[in-house]
């Protein structure tokens, strides 16, 4: 049986929840997240990490001076080994700049399950669409072909699943008949951008501490 959740501590504004922001594209939360923080927070972006050297969401964490990696997949043929070395390489990381809590904002690799249980309660997602409903790589394709009228976003914490974690909040927006991929989007980027940042202050306020 997995593990229970366990969450980050209790945060104060002069000692706030140290973050990692995993990305692996355009980094449009991650760049939302920066801004918020702009103003002292419960939380603080310690470490950037990118899957991906093309990921337009590095210049974010560059622009504003903090700790960016790009940890990609080493090239070896296991697939199995492959991402376990992946993730070793990660975790050092993550444990080089005392992290706290792991913020997945479009980082698009499934955790294993191993490295998952390292972090339990300490890994955090937003995924577009109101899940359970459409988990997986192409919500909104999904979404958009099952005909639903509404979609949106929800914060979980991450488990050994696919999207399957604790939900935490969920925000939704109507799907309109002449809806696109990108509209779609586009529409759901922007509550995203709103919502994420807010349950990050309630996690590091002690909010979910009561639920998990
Ligand atoms: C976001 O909409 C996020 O919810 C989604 O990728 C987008 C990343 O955008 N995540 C997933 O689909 C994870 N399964 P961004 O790189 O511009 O922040």
């Amino acid at each position: 049986m997995e593990g229970a959740y366990i969450l980050p501590r209790i945060a104060s504004l002069d000692n706030p929840l140290r973050l990692a922001v995993l990305i692996s594209g355009s980094g449009s939360g991650l760049e939302a997240l920066l801004n918020h923080q702009n103003i002292p927070r419960l939380h603080h972006t310690e470490l950037i990490i990118s899957d991906n050297h093309n990921a337009k969401g590095l210049k974010y964490g560059y622009e504003k001076n903090i700790n960016t990696k790009i940890i990609s997949l080493p090239e070896i043929n296991n697939k199995i080994e492959q991402r376990i070395l992946h993730e070793e390489l990660i975790h050092i990381e993550l444990i080089k700049s005392k992290i706290e809590l792991i913020v997945l904002s479009g980082y698009m690799r499934i955790l294993t399950p191993s490295f998952v249980a390292k972090w339990k309660g300490r890994i955090i997602n937003i995924h577009p669409s109101l899940l359970p409903d459409f988990p997986g790589a192409n919500a909104h394709r999904d979404v958009i072909k099952a005909g639903v009228k509404l979609s949106g976003c929800t914060v979980h914490l991450v488990d050994s699943g696919v999207d399957t974690g604790m939900i935490l909040e969920q925000r939704q927006v109507e799907v309109l008949p002449k809806e696109t991929i990108q509209t779609l989007q586009n529409k759901i980027k922007k509550i995203e951008h709103e919502l994420y940042p807010k349950v990050l202050d309630s996690l590091s306020e002690g909010v979910y501490h009561s639920i998990s």
